[in-house]
């Protein structure tokens, strides 16, 4: 963030996180005693806008933002958009001992080891965390942060087309950091280890976090999209009445006789995801091990899985029964997350009723929203451009 915008604390702020199914916008106010969120909604995302994480058709998105704006009486002003997919890159990297000077020379070289994408079209952001690593004399620890240079210009150009004021594009593991830290210690990112993970339609990320600092973010092709394909398929049934029956009529459950109290349809949805479920906590093991493996001493509060409680976030964790099954698969607390329910960001002005549904899927939008309202924000590394 420049410095301009840590001066000037803004009175509210748009978070907009445009995910390819959906478009979800969290205005927050800034009040005498905190922060509170003032108007909150959703829309569809235009079929086909959005490839691969890039908003390929920024017009008719921002239509569609302009309608969801104009439908809940917001006149532009501020906002804060996301970027998310697998060419986007935070993570923790170890380079030679250097001044910030000279890595802000050599990043771009640096980062090529590390990113997918062509460096040349990416924009590279980074943060030393550490000036000495431990047992690594000559290294330091940075935090890098690249993503697609067209991922990024198209968040800008969609709200600028849409009448906002683009402030910064962010990733979304911090989004999902600042978020959460909004409700002031209720999830306990302190100390133990975290794993959020947020299911949209396309991917889910599974996002670590110990004593408050994030630790590895990834990105699995599989979240509610799939879900819905695998219906589709099990019950030879339209896209369209597969995502029906997903998103109103099923549950997932823990056992044959309970999947016997739903009717046929649902019974057979529930066990067309049931493989995908479990490849997504096959995932989160991995990604556990892995942070392990290079940890090599297991967090002791963590028990034999090495997390202490996994979060879930986005649309897709609005699946009844997913909690339940991921709790009993895994054998840790699992929560849904609602960063409204602790009165930390207040919601007056919120029907209860869409905020009670909708929470879940609106942690990314609070996160990137907040992101404007709090001066003592976690540390915004991760943003791969800013626009002050
Ligand atoms: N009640 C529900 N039960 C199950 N799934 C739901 C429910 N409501 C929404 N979903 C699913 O959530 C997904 C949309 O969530 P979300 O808005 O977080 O995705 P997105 O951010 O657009 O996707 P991505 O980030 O992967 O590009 C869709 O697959 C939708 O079917
Ligand atoms: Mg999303």
């Amino acid at each position: 963030m420049g410095i301009l915008g840590k001066l000037v604390s803004r009175s509210s702020a748009v978070g907009l996180d445009i995910g390819s199914a959906g478009i979800k916008l969290v205005q927050l106010q800034r009040t005498k005693d905190g922060v509170a969120l003032h108007k909150a909604g959703s829309a569809p995302t235009p079929a086909g806008a959005m490839k691969a994480g890039v908003i390929v058709d920024p017009l008719a998105t921002a239509q569609a933002v302009r309608s969801l704006l104009e439908a809940l009486q917001i006149e532009g002003g501020p906002a804060v958009a996301g970027v998310a997919g697998p060419t986007v890159v935070v993570r923790e990297v170890p380079l030679p001992s250097m001044s910030d000077r000279q890595l802000r020379k050599s990043i771009q070289w640096e980062a090529r080891n590390y990113i997918s994408f062509p460096v040349e079209d990416s924009v590279v952001e980074f943060e030393v965390l550490d000036r000495e690593m431990e047992g690594n004399a000559g290294q330091m620890k940075v935090m890098l942060v690249a993503a697609p240079r067209d991922m990024v210009d198209s968040q800008v150009e969609t709200l600028e087309l849409a009448g906002l004021e683009p402030m910064a594009v962010e990733t979304q593991p911090f989004a999902i950091m600042r978020g959460l830290s909004a409700t002031n210690g209720h999830y306990q990112l302190t100390g133990e280890t975290t794993a959020v993970l947020e299911m949209g339609a396309s991917y889910t990320e599974i996002t670590i976090i110990k004593g408050g600092q994030f630790v590895l973010s990834r990105m699995i092709p599989i979240a509610g999209n799939a879900f819905t394909e695998a219906i589709k398929t099990a019950l030879e049934i339209s896209t369209e009445e597969a995502n029906e029956l997903k998103e109103k009529a099923m549950r997932v459950v823990l056992s044959e006789e309970e999947r016997a109290t739903l009717d046929p349809a649902a019974q057979q949805a529930s066990r067309a995801i049931e493989p995908h479920l479990d490849e997504v906590i096959r995932e989160l093991r991995r990604s556990l091990a892995y942070y392990d493996y290079q940890q090599q001493q297991p967090d002791a509060t963590a028990g034999d899985l090495g997390v202490a409680q996994i979060l879930l976030s986005g649309g897709s964790a609005r699946l009844p029964g997913l909690l339940e099954y991921f709790q009993a698969q895994l054998g840790v607390p699992v929560s849904v997350v609602n960063v409204f329910a602790q009165g930390e960001v207040q919601a007056r002005g919120v029907n209860q009723e869409y905020l009670e549904a909708q929470a879940p899927s609106l942690l990314v939008g609070t996160g990137l929203a907040l992101r404007e309202l709090l001066l003592d924000a976690p540390k915004d590394s991760g943003s791969p451009e800013d626009h002050q």
